[in-house]
């Protein structure tokens, strides 16, 4: 596992004004420490219209990172099937208080596999963890994940991720990441929302 993501597991979170913040060390001898905003409860009404646009009424949902759990509680309001969250960090998962979920206490690079094996599908995948010093770490989250995408997606499945704040040359390649199904877009205020339809 990358040293970023094992420190992040291990960073203390809390949430201050309105925003999920994690101290992680930014040094190898890990006497310095910066706080990373995860998540902000301004991002709610996006999240939220987000989902609306994404998720099946009576579908199945996979969320990958749970946050502040602002999408997966508009998916309870939405209301699905089968609700399952990946999410890495067990203080987060300790903040979890939704009923009807399947929340999975890992890192989808550990879990997405098994979900595979077990030849689960869903209707709506959301892919939204944090990417850890930006766009650098990228491959290992984006570009990783959408090799197992099409194991993971029903037929007619909607896949999606958070990219809101990347820069446009990302954006641009992440547009032909997903080639072999139809990429759609959609404005939310002045946020354009990718996703993908198998
Ligand atoms: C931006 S927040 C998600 C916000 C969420 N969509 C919401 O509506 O509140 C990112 C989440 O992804 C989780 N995460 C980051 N990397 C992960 C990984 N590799 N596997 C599982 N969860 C991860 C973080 O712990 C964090 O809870």
């Amino acid at each position: 596992m990358r040293t970023v993501l094992k420190d992040f597991i291990k960073s203390d979170i809390s949430i201050e004004n309105k925003y999920l913040v994690a101290k992680t060390p930014i040094n190898l001898s890990r006497t310095k420490y910066q706080n990373y905003h995860l998540m902000s409860y301004h991002e709610e009404d996006m999240m939220n219209q987000i989902a609306d646009i994404i998720v099946k009424p009576n579908g199945s949902v996979l969320n990958v990172g749970y946050g502040l759990g602002i999408f997966d509680k508009q998916v309870q309001k939405i209301g699905v099937l089968s609700h399952t969250i990946i999410e890495c960090h067990p203080k987060i998962v300790e903040m979890c208080d939704l009923e009807d979920v399947e929340m999975i206490h890992s890192t989808w690079q550990d879990y997405v596999p098994k979900l595979i094996e077990q030849k689960r599908k869903f209707d709506t995948i959301w892919f939204d963890t944090f990417l850890f010093n930006g766009p650098c770490c990228f491959k290992y989250e984006w570009d990783d994940f959408t090799s197992y995408v099409d194991d993971l997606l029903e037929v007619n499945g909607i896949i999606s991720m958070f990219t809101n704040k990347f820069p446009k040359h990302f954006i641009k390649n992440i547009k032909t990441s997903l080639d072999m199904f139809k990429l759609q877009t959609q404005m939310i205020d002045e946020y354009e929302l990718l996703f993908w339809i198998k």
